[in-house]
């Protein structure tokens, strides 16, 4: 029936009305933190904030711990280790060390905290000299399946560290069901995969590479990350990494990529991730700064459409802001 019996407006009128009817709810234990870890930082500055993220720093161990402690607090579920190490070499070896800063950070934070869930970004770039996210041929390409030796190798060592989940985000191929294999035959069979099924090589990452000084010395990575315009191959990743044994598949960006997350959603029924990246943190932060935007609706509504999507949970800088506003 059409206007005048059928009034949309009647479920608007007032805000309970509104919120028995809304259909996509957004709570403190769909978000993820993301934390940078750096390696020998000064004990006198144990936390280095970054410039393109305001309110985002780049913590020693023991403040990551401490942070790791508020985002339990607030009902956050789950924290997502990035490592900055003291030292960077050709080959990343800092990501499989096994006193490596994501070892020694997850341990103290799974002892401080234990039912907080620690997932560890598996990837090389925030280790490697040269910034790419595998191991370099002679003619500067990254090599595909020699780097995804390393992948496991990382992945087992921060599983042994007490990762609850490990989160590759290299985008080699093959990565997920080398990871899968090699942590089932040490004996962590128990460890999910969140696979970074369909990451795009996006403009959004640049503070990112700031705060993990990832940005590769030389190229970019549209030889392994997915060209934007790509939505059936974004399926299809995400189908190849779920048959090869993923748990959990994610999408990043999010907020340029919403339609990739609903039809992952749909292909897969896997829980799906969707990663706020920095760059969108960063436009709202810088938006709201300038007093051009009202911060606390704006970052909701961003996080609620991005739940709306299809995403089941949304990584996010916003994370604790967020929880506080919804508590
Ligand atoms: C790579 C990695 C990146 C991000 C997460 N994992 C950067 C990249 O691919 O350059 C970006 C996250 C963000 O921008 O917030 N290990």
């Amino acid at each position: 029936m059409a206007f005048p019996a059928t009034r949309m407006r009647r479920l608007r009128r007032t805000a309970v009305l509104r919120d028995l009817v809304r259909e996509t709810r957004l709570e403190a234990a769909d978000l993820v933190l993301p934390l940078f870890v750096e390696a020998g930082l000064d004990p006198a500055h144990p936390r280095r904030p970054i410039e393109a993220m305001p309110g985002v720093e780049r913590l020693s161990i023991s403040e990551a711990v401490s942070e790791a402690g508020e985002a339990a607090a607030l009902g956050l579920p789950a924290v997502l280790l990035f490592g900055i190490p003291a030292d960077k070499d050709a080959e990343g070896s800092g990501a499989w060390d096994d006193e490596g800063v994501v070892q020694l950070a997850t341990r103290a934070i799974k002892d401080a905290h234990p039912d907080l869930l620690v997932i560890t970004d598996v990837c090389l770039c925030e280790y490697t000299d040269h910034g790419h996210c595998g191991l370099l041929r002679s003619d500067g390409t990254v090599d595909n399946d020699s780097s995804v030796e390393l992948l496991a190798r990382t992945a087992v060592s921060q599983a042994r560290a007490g990762a609850d989940l490990v989160a590759p985000s290299d985008m080699m191929d093959g990565r997920v069901g080398a990871i899968r294999t090699a942590l089932d035959d040490e004996g962590l069979g128990d460890v999910p995969i969140m696979a970074y099924s369909a990451k795009f090589a996006s403009a959004f990452y640049g503070p990112f590479r700031e705060a993990a000084g990832s940005t590769p010395a030389f190229g970019d990575r549209r030889a392994y990350q997915m060209d934007p315009g790509n939505g059936d191959e974004a399926v299809r990743e995400a189908l190849l990494d779920v048959q090869e044994g993923a748990d959990l598949v994610m999408v990043k960006p999010a907020l340029p990529y919403l339609d990739i997350v609903r039809r992952i959603k749909e292909a897969t029924n896997l829980p799906v991730a969707a990663y706020n990246v920095s760059g969108e943190y960063a436009m709202l932060k810088s938006a709201a700064e300038a007093g051009r935007i009202d911060e606390r609706s704006a970052v909701l509504e961003a996080l609620t459409s991005i739940r709306r999507a299809g995403a089941d949970i949304v990584i996010t800088y916003h994370a604790k802001d967020a929880a506080r506003w919804l508590a």
